[in-house]
């Protein structure tokens, strides 16, 4: 299965989600290739730290140059996570065209909310008929439940036609941060923290059924 994560904002959190998902389908012994096609590179570097510091299993990070986007991303059999930004718009679109779904981050902002409209019409306009099936949520979601800010961009992203909003946010979270800065999930960072807990939830709500 091709899994996207993209939009078109920086910072969101592909990086980040592309990475912990990564891993996590790897300790549920399934195979997976991860494509870094941002130019920014940062599941690319995210994985050298784990690669340097000697942590297994090892996400294989790759990068598509000289060949088709879309037949490199169609050659594979086994999950397949692409992490993309429009940075590289063109990557962006050849990945779209062949996703079978398209993960969504969206931190809780009004920019970020229309940044997210904005990208649903790029993906109309690539795919036509043949959308894939796409999963929003809100990511850097605030701890507090007094700040409104969350379920606000929440409500906002439901009133999008034909995207499914995840019911279970990832919040605001220094192991987020940690977690690419020293190469590891958040799940490995610490096994019974709150961010491992929701992110495994997150996960399990995306590849359901899966067992270790
Ligand atoms: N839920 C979160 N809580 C805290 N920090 C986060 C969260 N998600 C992402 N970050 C941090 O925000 C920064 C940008 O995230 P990144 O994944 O690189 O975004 P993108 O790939 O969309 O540009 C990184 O430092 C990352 O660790
Ligand atoms: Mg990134």
């Amino acid at each position: 299965m091709i899994t996207v994560i993209a939009n078109l904002k920086g910072g969101s959190g592909k990086s980040t989600i592309a990475f912990n998902l990564g891993i996590w389908l790897l300790t549920k012994g399934e195979t997976v290739i991860a494509y870094d096609l941002d130019p920014q590179k940062t599941l690319t570097d995210v994985s050298l730290v784990r690669k340097d510091e000697g942590v297994n299993p090892e996400l294989q990070v790759k990068d598509i140059n000289g060949s088709s986007v879309a037949d490199e991303l169609r050659s594979n059999f086994c999950h397949v996570l692409v992490d993309v930004g429009a940075a590289n718009m063109d990557a962006m679109k050849e990945a779209i065209s062949v996703a079978d779904r398209i993960i969504i981050p969206v931190p809780p902002s009004q920019p970020d909310v229309w940044a997210t409209q904005r990208f649903l019409m790029i993906i109309h306009s690539v795919c036509g008929e043949r959308i894939p099936d796409l999963i929003t949520f809100i990511n850097r979601a605030d701890t507090h439940r007094a700040i409104r800010e969350s379920d606000e961009a929440e409500e906002a992203l439901k009133m999008l036609d034909k995207v499914d909003i995840l019911p279970g946010r990832l919040c605001q979270r220094t192991s987020y941060r940690r977690s690419l800065s020293e190469g590891l999930s958040v799940f490995e960072l610490a096994g019974k923290s709150k961010s491992a807990e929701e992110f495994n939830l997150f996960a399990d709500t995306l590849y359901p059924g899966l067992t270790n």
